[in-house]
């Protein structure tokens, strides 16, 4: 009976709160409101679930995330977990509204320093700069993918070239932007990349007259940085066994790789 009497109060006030606030479109209002009421009161949800609501559009509606109305609902503002579950993305510690709009979940903004978000969909990259420490494993991943989602740097926003013929296009050849200082390269490498910081031993193979100086350096230094071949692995042993057993090293008579001393 009293429970009936503050209810009765309530949708009172509830009507009241709605007349004052809305006009003559509280004469049509119903105590049980239609999805189609919202927009009468309420303009930007409305226009942003219309343009970019995405799955909250199509799969859910107002009502289904807004059981209820103030002032008889006091609390009608529902949480991401009562319909998110079970994934790590939905365990994170940082507020959801913090990069979602609820209205416009797939517009994100992000906003300060962000790595462990990241992490729950992106194990790779973390993992990647665990294994191969640098100082690109001691940022925020916002440090460099900043802003908006899937925004890629160039690495010439915060570093110089090795040389000035040198593109932003050729940093992937030899660093991987996860683990930098890890350098591999293929076997199709120009030689003129590994010029910018070897301009000697490019000047002296490249003044050379033997036919070392027809290979890149790529194809002799193959794979990783500061690899060195023996020239066992290309020539094997060439000369009668006698003669490489009474002079062990190739040097002994052909000089150096790059400039072959016949
Ligand atoms: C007749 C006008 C009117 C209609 C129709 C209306 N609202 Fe509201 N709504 C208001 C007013 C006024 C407030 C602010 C109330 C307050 O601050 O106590 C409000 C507040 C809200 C809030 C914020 C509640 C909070 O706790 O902060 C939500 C969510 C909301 N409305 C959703 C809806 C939805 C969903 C619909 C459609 C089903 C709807 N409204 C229909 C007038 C309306
Ligand atoms: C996926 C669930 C979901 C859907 C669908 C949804 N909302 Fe919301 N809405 C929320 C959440 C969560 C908040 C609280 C956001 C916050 O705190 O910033 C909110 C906040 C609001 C507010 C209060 C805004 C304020 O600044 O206080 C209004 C009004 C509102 N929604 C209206 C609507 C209307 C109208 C619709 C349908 C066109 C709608 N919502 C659809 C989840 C939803
Ligand atoms: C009433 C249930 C409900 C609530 C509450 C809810 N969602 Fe959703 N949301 C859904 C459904 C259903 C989908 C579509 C299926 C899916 O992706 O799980 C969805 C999809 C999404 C998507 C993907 C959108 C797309 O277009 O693919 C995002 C992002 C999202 N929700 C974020 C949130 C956030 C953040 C909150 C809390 C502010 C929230 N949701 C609250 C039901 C809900
Ligand atoms: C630091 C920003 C950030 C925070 C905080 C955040 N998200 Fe997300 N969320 C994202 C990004 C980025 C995506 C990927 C969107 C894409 O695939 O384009 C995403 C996608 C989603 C999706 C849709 C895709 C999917 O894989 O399910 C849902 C649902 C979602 N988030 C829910 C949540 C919930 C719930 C929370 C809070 C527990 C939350 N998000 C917190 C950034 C964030
Ligand atoms: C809910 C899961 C989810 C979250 C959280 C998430 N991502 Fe993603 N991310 C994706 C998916 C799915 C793709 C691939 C789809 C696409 O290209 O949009 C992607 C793509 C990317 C790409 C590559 C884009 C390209 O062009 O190859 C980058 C970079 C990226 N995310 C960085 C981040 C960073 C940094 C964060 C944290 C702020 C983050 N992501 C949070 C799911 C997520
Ligand atoms: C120092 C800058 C930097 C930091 C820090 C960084 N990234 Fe990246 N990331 C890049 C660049 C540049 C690329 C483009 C690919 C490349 O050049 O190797 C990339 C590519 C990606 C891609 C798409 C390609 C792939 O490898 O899957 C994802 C996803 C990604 N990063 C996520 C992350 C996450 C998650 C973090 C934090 C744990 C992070 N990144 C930290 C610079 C960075
Ligand atoms: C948003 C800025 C930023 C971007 C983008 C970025 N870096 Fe860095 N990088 C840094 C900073 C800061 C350091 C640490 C200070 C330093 O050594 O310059 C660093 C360090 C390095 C180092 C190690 C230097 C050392 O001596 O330990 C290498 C190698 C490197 N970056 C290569 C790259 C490459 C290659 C890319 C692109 C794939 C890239 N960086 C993208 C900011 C960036
Ligand atoms: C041909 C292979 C190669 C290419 C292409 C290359 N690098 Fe490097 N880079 C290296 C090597 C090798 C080192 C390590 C030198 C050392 O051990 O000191 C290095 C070191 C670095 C460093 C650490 C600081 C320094 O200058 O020694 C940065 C930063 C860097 N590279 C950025 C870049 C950027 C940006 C690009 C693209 C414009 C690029 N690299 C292209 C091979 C390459
Ligand atoms: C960013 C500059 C840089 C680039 C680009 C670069 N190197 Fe180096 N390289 C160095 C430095 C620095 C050393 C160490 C020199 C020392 O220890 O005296 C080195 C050493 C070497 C060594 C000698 C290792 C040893 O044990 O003596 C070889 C071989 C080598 N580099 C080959 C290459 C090749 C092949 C390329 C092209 C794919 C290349 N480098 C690109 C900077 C670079
Ligand atoms: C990656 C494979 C490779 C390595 C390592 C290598 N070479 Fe060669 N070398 C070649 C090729 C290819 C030729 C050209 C063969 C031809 O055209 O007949 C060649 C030619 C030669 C020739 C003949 C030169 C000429 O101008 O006729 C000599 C001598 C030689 N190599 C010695 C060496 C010595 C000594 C080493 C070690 C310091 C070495 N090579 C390491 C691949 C290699
Ligand atoms: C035919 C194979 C071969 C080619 C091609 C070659 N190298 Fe070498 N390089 C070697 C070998 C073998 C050594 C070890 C010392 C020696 O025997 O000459 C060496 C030594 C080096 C060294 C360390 C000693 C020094 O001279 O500083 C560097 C740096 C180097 N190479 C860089 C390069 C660069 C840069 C290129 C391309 C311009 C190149 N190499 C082409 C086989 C080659
Ligand atoms: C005692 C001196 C000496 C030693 C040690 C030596 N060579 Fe030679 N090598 C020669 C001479 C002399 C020639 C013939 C030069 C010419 O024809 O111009 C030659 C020729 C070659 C040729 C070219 C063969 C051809 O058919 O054109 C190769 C390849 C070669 N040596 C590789 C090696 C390798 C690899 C080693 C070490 C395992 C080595 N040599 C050790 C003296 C030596």
């Amino acid at each position: 009976m009293f429970e009936n009497q503050v209810k009765n109060v309530w949708v009172v006030f509830f009507v009241m709160a709605l007349a004052f606030s809305a006009g003559s479109v509280a004469l049509a209002v119903q105590i049980d409101l239609s999805v189609d009421d919202c927009i009468k009161c309420h303009s930007e949800e409305p226009e942003q679930i219309a343009t970019n609501g995405g799955a909250h559009k199509t799969e859910i509606n107002c009502q289904e995330c807004h059981q209820g109305h103030r002032p008889i609902s006091q609390n009608n503002i529902p949480a991401c977990s009562d319909c998110h579950s079970g994934s790590a993305h939905y365990e994170v510690a940082e507020p959801c509204i913090g990069c979602h709009n609820p209205h416009q979940p797939l517009k994100i903004s992000i906003v300060g320093d962000q790595k462990q978000v990241c992490i729950s969909c992106h194990a790779a990259p973390e993992q990647q700069m665990a294994d191969n420490p640098s100082p690109h494993a001691t940022f925020a991943c916002t440090f460099c993918h900043a802003e908006t989602h899937g925004n890629i740097p160039e690495c010439l926003s915060c570093h110089e070239p090795h040389s000035a013929s040198m593109t932003q296009a050729n940093c992937s050849t030899c660093h991987q932007a996860h683990m930098p200082l890890v350098v591999t390269y293929p076997d199709s490498t120009a030689s003129e990349l590994c010029a910018a910081c070897h301009d000697s031993a490019f000047a002296t193979l490249a003044a050379s007259k033997a036919k070392h100086s027809q290979l890149a350096c790529a194809d002799c230094h193959a794979g990783k940085h500061k690899s060195i071949p023996a020239c066992t692995d290309c020539h094997d042993f060439p000369h009668p066994k006698a003669m490489h057993e009474r002079f062990p090293n190739c040097a002994d008579c052909h000089n150096i790789a790059h400039d072959l001393n016949k």
